[in-house]
């Protein structure tokens, strides 16, 4: 039986009850924070730094995987992994030597991501796809929550898996985007590891309802 992992996106949470928000997630079936670092230059928005994360860090008690949607990640490294994080991805098109931001993620005991644009090839992953641990397909243009999912990204996680699958690599797919209960197991059937929900989980009635649900659903 697969085990898709899920990953509520922080971003959606209520940030004036944080602590609480973290608590639901730490209670639920849910297996990742999913953490979204935007600057304003890489990405048309600001969410939030380093001190929300540390105070999310604080809370919370499953894996941190950070998503950065910044310019010239290798300045922040570091920092990101002395604030807990376990994953961190950076975006292909921020990274001009992508290959060796990778080493340096991994050489500070994080796991190595990459996240995709929508309008990214995955073939030009080919080349890295043994260094890398975790690829964050976009299935939205990065800087917001609540968009509508993209269709073509279907067809993004057949042929990232084939890559994956021909390299004898052992990279999770994680679906970034949209995600709901209508498109949850056509993206698992189509090869995904793991889903990120904000609005869809946090705008919830019962935010942790939904998780569980996501969570069976998608455990084929
Ligand atoms: C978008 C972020 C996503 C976002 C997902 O730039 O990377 O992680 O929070 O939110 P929903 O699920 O609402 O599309
Ligand atoms: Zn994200």
């Amino acid at each position: 039986m697969k085990n898709t992992l899920i990953a509520p996106s922080v971003l959606a949470a209520d940030f004036a009850n944080l602590q609480r928000d973290i608590e639901m997630v730490n209670n639920s079936n849910a297996d990742w924070f999913h953490i979204d670092i935007m600057d304003g230059v890489f990405v048309p928005n600001i969410s939030f730094g380093m001190p929300v994360l540390e105070a999310i860090t604080k809370h919370a008690q499953k894996t941190i995987d950070v998503h950065l949607m910044i310019v010239d990640p290798d300045r922040y490294i570091k920092t990101f992994a002395d604030l807990g994080a376990n994953n961190l991805a950076v975006h292909f098109e921020a990274c001009t030597h992508l290959h060796r931001t990778l080493q340096a993620i991994k050489a500070e005991g994080m796991k190595a991501g990459v996240a995709l644009n929508p309008h990214t090839n995955v073939a030009l992953l080919e080349d890295v796809i043994n260094d890398v641990d975790l690829v964050c397909l976009m299935s939205v243009n990065p800087g917001f929550g609540g968009q509508s999912f993209i269709e073509n990204t279907y067809r993004k996680i057949r042929q990232l898996k084939e890559i994956i699958a021909r390299n004898g690599a052992s990279t999770l797919i994680e679906i970034d985007g949209g995600v709901n209960a209508q498109n949850a197991v056509a993206l698992v059937e189509a090869g995904a590891d793991v889903l990120v929900a904000g609005n869809f989980v946090f705008r919830a009635q019962n935010p942790t309802q939904t998780i569980a649900e996501l969570k069976a659903m998608t455990s084929l």
